[in-house]
């Protein structure tokens, strides 16, 4: 057995989004889409967790089980559930959350925008809409005074997926399974424009601001390098770039994509796939991190991985794995400000409650949360910021 240690002061931590854990999203784009009759989305996220209500009991099990920083989303369609109309009570629940966050100890990580709009939005054209960027930086506005107390503040959640979705692919799931759109130019452009803006306005916090990009891995079969060469011609590179300004680039990953002669395929079947489909291939952050470094030059901020599965051992594996692999990069000098493992509850996977990302799983019924044996294995690491392999 080999102890890894990591750098001093290295964050450990998990990631959760509002839409995924809060329930009863009903302003935002998402909810009618979800309750549509016919809707090709198998399952609404309802009351999701209850962690709109139930925050304390979870940040709690978070910093008791030893980790120090929670990476939660303010919800848009709260704050702002009509143009130009702010609700004080959601700002006031935030700030309660980040208040609970800090008597218990814990970094409050906020993220600004975790891929749900309001309708209002959604319903003017969205991200292609060019009044689409003063519409955020307007938001960014509103949430100003919370980030304040942020230990880290991400922009815009996985700019890269989020441009992919609006080129006609529903819901996330798909997208790192296999069929990969290009981005729509549009909206890729519309979110640079809008982190760029979000970013001069937190700067006025002096908080470290960034976004986290979700870079894809690549493999070919033997004869496809040629279509690797098209499609890995990274998608995200745009984004990496665009973020090089800025204090930290967010990172996540959670497996690789196979591309054969006919393009990117899902996992095949003769090797191990998560509740996801994804391959079980727990390189994939290292890699990511990586690619992210060597083109923005920035700390990286391992801002969600994980894994989907009902078996929380495997979980556990996958978890080590993958820092192992954090740790020999980091070893080899890249700047790591910390590890958000994605996610502390099991949540509302974008269609469906069946892919259980969770440290945390909970009735259905009750909301009574039931703590993983993995919750406790990784608030162990984080205690001794080290991990066995
Ligand atoms: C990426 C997204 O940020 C998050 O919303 C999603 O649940 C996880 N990865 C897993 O797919």
């Amino acid at each position: 057995m080999t102890t890894l240690t990591f750098p001093d002061g290295f964050l450990w931590g998990a990631a959760t989004a509002g839409h995924q854990i809060e329930g009863g999203n009903v302003n935002s784009d998402w909810w009618p889409r979800e309750v549509a009759p016919g809707t090709d989305i198998p399952e609404p996220s309802g009351d999701a967790a209850d962690s709109y209500h139930r925050y304390r009991e979870d940040i709690t099990l978070l910093a008791e089980a030893g980790l120090d920083t929670y990476r939660f989303s303010l919800e848009w369609s709260r704050i702002e559930p009509e143009e130009g109309m702010v609700s004080r009570a959601a700002l006031d629940h935030y700030r309660r959350v980040i208040d609970c966050c800090h008597e218990l100890g814990v970094n409050a990580a906020v993220t600004i925008y975790h891929f749900t709009t309001p309708r209002w939005f959604a319903d003017d054209g969205g991200w292609r809409n060019p009044a689409s960027v003063d519409r955020f930086a307007r938001f960014v506005e509103i949430v100003l005074p919370l980030l304040h107390s942020a230990s880290h503040v991400f922009t815009i959640n996985e700019p890269n997926i989020l441009a992919m979705i609006f080129a006609g692919k529903e819901g996330n799931q798909q997208i790192q399974a296999g069929a990969l759109p290009e981005p729509d130019a549009v909206v890729t452009e519309h979110i640079i424009a809008a982190h760029h803006r979000a970013v001069e306005l937190v700067r006025t916090t002096g908080r470290p601001v960034g976004w986290p990009v979700a870079p894809q891995q690549f493999f070919a079969d033997p004869g496809a390098e040629e279509v690797l060469r098209a499609y890995a011609y990274p998608r995200e590179t745009i984004f990496l770039e665009a973020s090089r300004g800025d204090d930290f680039i967010g990172v996540q990953a959670y497996t690789r994509t196979r591309i054969t002669l006919d393009g990117p395929l899902p996992a095949p079947d003769d090797v191990e796939q998560t509740l996801t489909g994804w391959e079980y291939y727990p390189p994939a952050i290292a890699e990511a991190a990586r690619l992210a470094h060597d083109i923005t030059g920035l700390p990286v901020f391992v801002s969600e991985n994980g894994i989907a599965t009902a078996d929380d051992a495997r979980r556990i594996d996958y978890t080590r794995g993958a820092l192992q692999a954090l740790h020999a990069e980091i070893a080899a000098g890249l700047p790591m400000i910390g590890y958000l493992h994605w996610s502390l509850l099991d949540n509302y996977e974008w269609g469906s409650y069946a892919p259980t990302f969770g440290l945390i799983a909970w009735d259905r019924e009750t909301f009574a949360r039931r703590p993983k044996p993995s919750l406790a294995w990784l608030g162990g690491v984080a205690k001794a910021n080290a991990v066995e392999v």
